[in-house]
């Protein structure tokens, strides 16, 4: 029982912030002449002798003492003497826990966010280099139509962008449990704005059996860091595609690639393929604390304290990968003609061919979509690209297509003319490379 009660040898994380918590209650505790000044002051000495042991590796972790907040008490205990039995009057575990938790996670996702930050950074960086460099843009992972490789990177600045609008909006979890003790609150005249207002939340919580229960914080971040990790390993599978011989759009830097242990040719995108491999054990994260949450009565249950394991791994492993993406994208090297000549296979104009049929022919757009189809049957047949075909053999299937069709067909002009607002032309390109930055990086 005493090694699976134990949650110090994971929630030792939380010293830092559940000193602070202690330090405001105590002063709390004493302004409100709970206790007296000077067993506040003596508390406070104590608790930032035990803060420096902590920083100094000192403590001795026993699993008997169950959690990193009786640690502390205890030691402070062992160092002040019984005046530090007075730090937990009004306040119980379980409101300590939930505000210890929550101070932490608040300062780590703030680094989750600027790393968000670094990334689109990196990203409109690769963006302004390639403005005007073409490639397949796909649906199926079948070449579709041309597009800017700078639209292609845009996609994943507004993706992470969105997950940093998911980070501004925890900012409603940002108020304080502290002082609803163990459930009911507590017969002491305590004051919780002030606690609230010293450790940095925009209030209290306004339920007392809410705010010992309440996990949705957690929840939020891990389906955070999930959806990061969707956008991470979906960019990490194309930097893979992207890699490989077939396509061979990119290279990556050694940092960021392995060779075999057997074949001396082979040059592995192992980090892409490890975020991309992490995003299962980010999504299981959340998956399990959702699990754990469901059902349970109020208020707390010990079946809470699972919630740090994953919080923790979820934390970790987001800011490691983004800081990895951020190094590869960095380094990665983009070979702009091969990205080109795949532009040139697999009709990637049809769409344009039809547009122009409507445009010109005054035809609808489903018997344009049926000419082009027909069209590039022959051009199949004979193995060229449909602005190869003569002026006589297009006029075979519809005598008023003129020369004019050659000039919506030039790749670079069909990437001209998707002037729709979002569309991938470099003058919308460009615009949105500006509002971006703008958005993004001040
Ligand atoms: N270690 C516990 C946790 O992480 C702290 C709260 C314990 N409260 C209690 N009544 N046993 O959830």
């Amino acid at each position: 029982m005493t090694i699976l009660n134990a949650s110090i040898n994971f929630d030792n994380k939380l010293y830092k912030a559940d000193i602070e918590a202690s330090l405001s209650h105590a002063e709390m505790l004493a302004n409100q002449n709970i206790i007296k000044r000077n067993d506040f002051e003596k508390i406070k000495k104590g608790l930032l002798q035990v803060k420096k042991e902590f920083e100094k590796n000192k403590i001795i972790f026993k699993n008997e003492l169950e959690d990193i907040h009786t640690h502390i008490e205890t030691r402070l205990i062992e160092i002040i003497g019984s005046t530090g039995k007075k730090l937990h009057t009004a306040r119980s575990r379980n409101d300590q826990v939930a505000t210890a938790t929550k101070i932490w996670a608040r300062e780590e996702c703030k680094e989750i966010d600027s790393l968000l930050k670094r990334l689109q950074k990196s990203l409109l960086s690769k963006a302004e280099n390639h403005i005007n460099d073409l490639m397949p843009g796909f649906t199926h992972l079948q070449p579709a139509q041309p597009i800017l490789l700078s639209h292609h990177l845009l996609a994943y600045v507004n993706m992470f962008g969105r997950d940093r609008e998911n980070y501004s909006s925890l900012k409603r979890h940002n108020f304080s449990p502290l002082g609803s003790a163990a459930l009911a609150g507590t017969t002491f005249n305590i004051n919780r704005e002030e606690t609230a207002n010293k450790l940095g939340f925009n209030g209290i919580m306004r339920n007392s059996l809410d705010a010992v229960s309440d996990r949705d914080f957690i929840l939020d971040i891990l389906n955070l860091c999930s959806l990061i990790f969707i956008h991470l390993s979906r960019l990490s599978e194309e930097i893979i595609l992207w890699s490989s011989a077939g396509f061979n759009f990119i290279t990556i830097s050694d940092k960021y690639s392995t060779g075999s242990s057997i074949m001396p040719q082979k040059k592995n995108p192992d980090a892409a393929e490890l975020i991309r491999g992490k995003s299962g054990r980010i999504i299981g994260n959340y998956v399990s604390l959702f699990n754990i949450m469901k059902g349970l009565p109020l208020a707390y249950s010990k079946d809470m304290q699972e919630d740090k394991e994953p919080l923790f791994d979820s934390i970790e492993t987001t800011k490691l990968c983004l800081l990895a993406m951020v190094g590869m994208i960095d380094s990665i090297k983009f070979i702009p003609k091969n990205m080109r000549s795949m532009c040139s296979l697999g009709f990637l104009n049809a769409t344009d061919m039809a547009d122009w049929f409507v445009k010109e022919l005054n035809m609808n757009f489903r018997d344009a979509h049926k000419l082009t189809g027909n069209i590039v049957k022959l051009a199949e047949l004979k193995n060229i690209p449909l602005e190869k075909l003569s002026l006589k053999e297009l006029k075979k299937y519809n005598h008023k297509i003129s020369n004019k069709i050659y000039d919506a067909l030039d790749i670079e002009k069909t990437i001209q003319n998707k002037i729709s607002e979002g569309g991938t032309s470099p003058s919308n390109v460009k615009r949105e490379i500006v509002l971006a930055k703008d958005k993004w990086l001040k």
